[in-house]
C-alpha cells in the first residue's frame, strides 16, 4: 500500500488520479486551494484521505507539504497535478505573472521540498503533469509554454542531479495534450480534446512503468516531434 502525495487534487487529472489509487488501496494526502473539494474527495475514503489546503504559490507552501507528509505517516509518490494556464493573447500582465508565479515559482518550491524530503529518505518517486506546451513558444500562451518548457528542463536537471548524488529518486514527465478540464473551460474551442478520466489511466500506467517522460496520447506523441522540427522562421509565421 503506497503513501501518495497529490497536489492539484481539487479538480481535472489531480483529482481523476486521485480517485484511481484511492481504488488501489493507496493513502492519499491530497493538497490545493479549495478546501470543500478535498474534503468532498475524503468522504470517498475518509480512513485513507489526508487533507491540507496548500497554495502553491504562498512561502508557507513548502512547511504546509511537510506536515502533510508528517499526517500521513510518510510519502512513497508525490505526484505534482497544481497549475494554472489561460490564453492571454493581448499580453495582460496579471495573467503573465500570476502564470510564472504558479507554474514556475510554485513548481519549483514544491517540487524542491518533495526531492529534499525524498535525498533524506533515501528514495522515492516524483511525477508531474506538464504539457506539451513546452515544445515551443506558444504565441496564444506566451508564459504559459515558457512555465512548461522549465518544468520540463528542472525535472531533467533534477533527474541528473539526483543520479550523480547517487539518490534513487525517479522522475516521471507527463506530457498530455489538450484535456477536457476546467483549465480549458472558456469560449475557445481547442482540437483533439481527450478525456480527463481517460489521460488519469494513462498517467498512472506511466507512473507504474516509471517512465522518464509521457506524451499523451499516442497522437499527440507522434505530433509534437514534428512541431519541434519546425524551422523558426516557417514557426514564428504560424497563426495559431
Ligand atoms: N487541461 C489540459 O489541456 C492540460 C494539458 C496539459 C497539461 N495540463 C496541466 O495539467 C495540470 C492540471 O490541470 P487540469 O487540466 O487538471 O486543470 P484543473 O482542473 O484546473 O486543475 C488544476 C489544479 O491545480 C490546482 N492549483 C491551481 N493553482 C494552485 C495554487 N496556487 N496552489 C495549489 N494548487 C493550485 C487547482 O486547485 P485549486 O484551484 O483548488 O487550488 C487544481 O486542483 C496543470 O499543470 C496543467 O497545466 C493541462
Amino acid at each position: 500500500m503506497q503513501n501518495v502525495v497529490i497536489i492539484g487534487a481539487s479538480s481535472g487529472m489531480g483529482l481523476e488520479v486521485a480517485r484511481l489509487f484511492l481504488v488501489r488501496g493507496c493513502r492519499l494526502g491530497v493538497a490545493a486551494r479549495r478546501e470543500d473539494r478535498l474534503l468532498a474527495l475524503k468522504q470517498e475514503a475518509p480512513d485513507r484521505v489526508v487533507t491540507a489546503v496548500i497554495d502553491v504559490t504562498a512561502p508557507d507552501a513548502s512547511s504546509r507539504l511537510r506536515s502533510l507528509i508528517s499526517g500521513l505517516g510518510g510519502m512513497d509518490l508525490f505526484f505534482y497535478a497544481s497549475g494554472i494556464g489561460k490564453q492571454n493573447r493581448t499580453l495582460t500582465p496579471e495573467i503573465e505573472l500570476n502564470t510564472m508565479n504558479t507554474n514556475a515559482v510554485g513548481f519549483t518550491r514544491m517540487l524542491g521540498e518533495a526531492y529534499r524530503y525524498f535525498a533524506e529518505r533515501g528514495q522515492g518517486h516524483i511525477a508531474v503533469i506538464s504539457s506539451i506546451a513546452g515544445t515551443k513558444g506558444l504565441g496564444p500562451a506566451p508564459a504559459y509554454s515558457a512555465t512548461k518548457a522549465l518544468q520540463n528542463v528542472y525535472i531533467q536537471a533534477l533527474e541528473q542531479q539526483a543520479n550523480a548524488r547517487g539518490l534513487d529518486i525517479r522522475f516521471t514527465d507527463i506530457r498530455p495534450g489538450f484535456v477536457d478540464t476546467d483549465l480549458l473551460s472558456g469560449d475557445f474551442r481547442y482540437p483533439m480534446m481527450l478525456k480527463p478520466g481517460k489521460v488519469a489511466r494513462q498517467i498512472v500506467a506511466a507512473i507504474d512503468h516509471r517512465r522518464h517522460v509521457a506524451v499523451l496520447d499516442w497522437k499527440y506523441a507522434i505530433l509534437t516531434p514534428l512541431w519541434r522540427l519546425l524551422p523558426r522562421p516557417l514557426w514564428r509565421r504560424l497563426r495559431l
